[in-house]
Parts: structure tokens; C-alpha cells; sequence
């Protein structure tokens, strides 16, 4: 099966396959060399939701491997006169070979997955997964740290909507982190999650308090309160701008801790932060190019050990 919808879909050897892959696609990421994997292959992004790093990462991803990239979006489609995602993925199955999709509604990517005979790869689907964020969030964690055994990883906001942090709990839960869990009680991880978390091994502490967590931390994970997915504006508004971190607040951090974030930031991040040893987030929503090519080779039957010494 070549879809990936969750990172269910990968076991921890898959998933450390396609990270040592997405190491040696690093020269071809930065375009140092050009390497045409995937001439003649056919990409189609489809994108029923807004996106600028996940949709251009693949696109480059794509183009800097010699394949091409049909772009759809929602707005100018015939989404417009009622066509059904259903049928709309039947013109893609034909069109291209294999489709990145991005939809409001959680569990649209399976839907379109069970709908089509090309590997369909989950770009978020509403509150659900983002496995392939996961991907690059994990990459980003072992280019600092080696590996994940026992690292004290902080998520931070939004773990009730944000389907970066429901991805990355459960591939990380799986390689024996230590979680620790903060957001306001209205937005703490959905339940079920928790347990599977548990039920894997690993050690989980939830909490609202987001400073006495800094100093024990490897990673900080911050993200975004995910306005779009609350029901009601004044919900939203209770917790706008909960946590925040400035140059200030890191003082007494590990000497390798790294800030994390999936991007866009409103306010969690400060600027002063973007110019101290601890910001990778950018270098973070570059890896998402060197993952993503290691992902698309994977899901079209193209063997990145075989082909790159
Ligand atoms: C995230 C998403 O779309 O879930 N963005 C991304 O893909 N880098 C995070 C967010 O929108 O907050």
C-alpha cells in the first residue's frame, strides 16, 4: 500500500528508512545536483484548503526529482458548481500518479485513498493527521539529536485541533520519547489520542504550564491556536495568544534544545527568538523538500538506496 493517510500507515522501519532516504536527498534538495528520479511522473496537489510550505515543499520536492506538478485549488474549480470530492478525484486518479491532498473535513484523505487506484499522500485533513509533517518534524529532531530515545519533547497550544501535534505524538510515542503535553484544558489532546499514547509506552504528562517545562526540554514544539476549526469566535478568544515565547524565557535551556514550529506563527514565537542557537523552524520547513522527494520515490516504487550510492 502506498497511500500514507496516517503515520499508521508506516512502521518504525519504514519511517527510519525514509529518514536516513531524505538524508542523502539533502544536495538534491538544495538543487547542488539534479537528480531526475522521477522524469515523467505527473504530481497533482490538491489543495481545498490554503497551504504555502506543504504545497510548494512537494512542489519542489517533485520538480527538483524531474517530475511535474498539476496544481489544483479549490477556488476556480468545479468545486464552485457542486462537483463531489468523490468525482473530483476520479479526474485525478487519470490525470497524474500520484496526489498530495489537503481538505477541511478529517477523514477526507482516506476517503479519496479508498476512492482512486493512485498512492494518495495525506497533507491534513481537518483536525485529523498530517503524517507528512511528521515526517520532516521527525527528520528535523534526529538531524539535532541522533535519535529520539528518551528526549524530553514539549507540544505546545493547540493539541486539541492541531493535527501536526496529533501526527507527531504518535509516530514520537512510538520511539520512546517523553511527552509532555501543554495547552489550556480547552484544548488538550483529544482523549483517545492520550490513551494510545499511553497504551504505546510512553510517558505523558499533561499540563497548562508552559515555563517551568523550558529548562527540561529537548524539543519545543510550539503551534498555532487553529482559529479556522473553533465553533465559536469568543471560544477562540479565551485563548488567543496563550502561550508565548521570547528570547527571555529560554534562559537556563539546554545547551542543544531546539524550538520547533509547522508554521505559520502568529504570536507563540517571538522575533527575538529567530536569531538564538535554539530556532530551527525554518530549517524545520526546509526539510519538509529532502522528506517529501524521499516520500514521493517511496510511494512510486523508486528505491532511493538503490539509485543514490
Ligand atoms: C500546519 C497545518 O496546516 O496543519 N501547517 C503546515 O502544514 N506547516 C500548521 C498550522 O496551520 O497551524
Amino acid at each position: 500500500m502506498n497511500d500514507l493517510i496516517t503515520m499508521d500507515d508506516l512502521t518504525n522501519e519504514e519511517i527510519i528508512k525514509l529518514l536516513d532516504d531524505a538524508k542523502k536527498m539533502l544536495p538534491a534538495a538544495k538543487g547542488d545536483v539534479y537528480l531526475p528520479l522521477l522524469q515523467g511522473k505527473v504530481l497533482a496537489n490538491m489543495f481545498f484548503e490554503n497551504s504555502t510550505r506543504t504545497r510548494m515543499s512537494f512542489e519542489t520536492a517533485m520538480k527538483r526529482l524531474g517530475g511535474r506538478v498539476l496544481n489544483f485549488t479549490s477556488a476556480g474549480s468545479s468545486v464552485a458548481k457542486g462537483e463531489t470530492l468523490y468525482d473530483t478525484m476520479q479526474m485525478i486518479d487519470g490525470y497524474s500518479d500520484v496526489a498530495v491532498i489537503r481538505h477541511p473535513r478529517q477523514g477526507a484523505a482516506q476517503y479519496s485513498a479508498d476512492a482512486v487506484k493512485i498512492p494518495i499522500l495525506n497533507a491534513g485533513d481537518g483536525a485529523g493527521n498530517h503524517p507528512t509533517q511528521t515526517l520532516l518534524d521527525l527528520f528535523t529532531i534526529r538531524e539535532e539529536h541522533n535519535d529520539f530515545e528518551n528526549l524530553n519533547i514539549m507540544l505546545v497550544g493547540d493539541l486539541r485541533y492541531g493535527r501536526t501535534a496529533h501526527s507527531l505524538s504518535h509516530a514520537l510515542a512510538r520511539f520512546n520519547v517523553n511527552l509532555t503535553l501543554v495547552s489550556p484544558e480547552a484544548l488538550k489532546m483529544p482523549k483517545e489520542i492520550v490513551d494510545d499514547l499511553l497504551s504505546l509506552g510512553c510517558n505523558v504528562i499533561e499540563t497548562d504550564e508552559l515555563n517551568e517545562n523550558i529548562k527540561h526540554s529537548d524539543v519545543i514544539y510550539m503551534t498555532r491556536i487553529q482559529k479556522e476549526r473553533f465553533p465559536d469566535e469568543d471560544e477562540y478568544a479565551k485563548v488567543s495568544g496563550i502561550y508565548k515565547i521570547s528570547e527571555s524565557n529560554l534562559v537556563g535551556s539546554k545547551e542543544n534544545m531546539i524550538i520547533m514550529h509547522p508554521l505559520p506563527r502568529v504570536s507563540e514565537i517571538h522575533p527575538s527568538v529567530d536569531s538564538t542557537k535554539y530556532a530551527r523552524y525554518f530549517q524545520q520547513a526546509f526539510n519538509g523538500i529532502p522528506t517529501r522527494m524521499a516520500l514521493l520515490c517511496k510511494s512510486l516504487g523508486i528505491d532511493i538506496e538503490k539509485e543514490v550510492s
